[in-house]
């Protein structure tokens, strides 16, 4: 029988964090033997809020080198940089003109990010959805894993491609494929070390709100000696009284590979002075490996631009035959 399609990807915008981590890319890492994966590296989306050209390319190999890095095995999985397959924009402009305006005014994330950015908002970060549609119904995705802050954005890329099939196929044989949400309930929203109530981000002023994969263990321990806690005793799951406590179990948690039932068994005890370290050296260690394996691939560029040629080529034979099958159905002359 024939694999379902996994289709995701991450912004190359700064290194990535645990939230992106235990989020997204460790769990396509744990289903990706069951499934086709296309895993890209998506560029287009970094520029949607002022962007630095110095740094971009950069960044580019940084989150190809940590998908692989993080276990992503090309045996399962294609990975590629979004620029360099031009469907991709190619698609998100003919799917602009079936989008109505008013479902992008509605995203969660555009209304956030907008008010951050006042008058210089652009066209971009409102459109930025319909992107990420063509990115998913490109490869006929079945599945998308991400974190929880996506999942309105899955619900557009959904309508979106209803209302293509409904408005230029038949139900017997649309043109493209509904995809569905691959979202885990654990480690789909990580929060803020400085602050409990709010995610994870990338986008958080200080870096001490945020542990990156590529932290050198001293900025873990002293991230994590600095985060915010509570002055109750003991330690528990789930009392929203204490945000920073639920965080931090579960962050032990998910990076020990503990149940939620063994974390309290063993925890629940503790004061702060006890746990913190103990969270500090489970994180070291989970990132030991990573952090390896990281240099190696960066070390040697010519491997990483040969597995990203090759991303590109598979991307592309099938990125290419949606973007003609969907332009034939909206009516484009076939170049000669
Ligand atoms: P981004 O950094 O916005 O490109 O996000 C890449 C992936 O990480 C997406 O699947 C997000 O849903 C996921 N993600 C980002 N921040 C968090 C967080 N704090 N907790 C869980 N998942 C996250
Ligand atoms: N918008 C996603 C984020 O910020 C990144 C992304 C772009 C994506 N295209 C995608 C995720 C396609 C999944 C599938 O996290």
């Amino acid at each position: 029988m024939c694999k379902q399609r996994v289709l995701s990807g991450v912004q190359p915008t700064g290194n990535l964090h645990l939230g992106n981590y235990l989020g997204a890319i460790n769990n396509w890492v744990k289903i990706q033997q069951n499934y086709d994966n296309f895993f890209c590296v998506v560029d287009l989306h970094a520029i949607t809020v002022p962007h630095n050209p110095q740094i971009l390319a950069q960044d580019t190999y940084t989150i190809a080198a940590l998908y692989l890095a993080c276990g992503i095995d090309l045996e399962h999985a294609t990975i590629f940089v979004q620029s360099h397959v031009t469907a991709h924009s190619q698609l998100a402009w003919l799917l602009n003109c079936i989008t109505p305006l008013s479902w992008l005014e509605r995203m969660i994330q555009f209304k956030e990010k907008a008010l951050k950015q006042g008058e210089n908002v652009s066209v971009g970060l409102l459109d930025y959805p319909v992107l990420m549609a063509a990115d998913i119904l490109l490869y006929n995705a079945d599945c998308v894993p991400v974190g929880e802050d996506q999942k309105q954005h899955l619900e557009l890329t959904r309508n979106i491609a209803t209302r293509l099939n409904d408005q230029f196929a038949t139900p017997e044989s649309p043109v493209v494929k509904i995809p569905e949400p691959l979202i885990r309930t654990e480690g789909a929203r990580i929060m803020s070390l400085t602050d409990g109530t709010r995610k994870m981000s990338k986008s958080d002023l200080s870096d001490m709100s945020r542990i990156n994969l590529l932290d050198p263990p001293e900025l873990i321990i002293k991230k994590i000696k600095r985060c915010k806690t509570d002055s109750i005793r003991g330690l528990e799951f789930d009392n929203l009284e204490r945000p920073e406590c639920n965080n931090l179990l579960k962050l032990y948690g998910l990076l020990s590979g503990k149940t939620k039932e063994e974390v309290i068994f063993e925890c629940q005890g503790m004061g702060w002075g006890k746990f913190k370290p103990l969270l500090s050296e489970t994180t070291v260690e989970a990132l030991k490996p990573i952090q390896m394996k990281y240099k190696d691939i960066m070390g040697n560029k010519d491997y990483l631009e040969s597995v990203l040629k090759k991303g590109k080529e598979k991307a592309e034979a099938v990125a290419n035959q949606t973007l003609e099958r969907i332009k034939l159905v909206l009516g484009y002359l076939v170049p000669f």
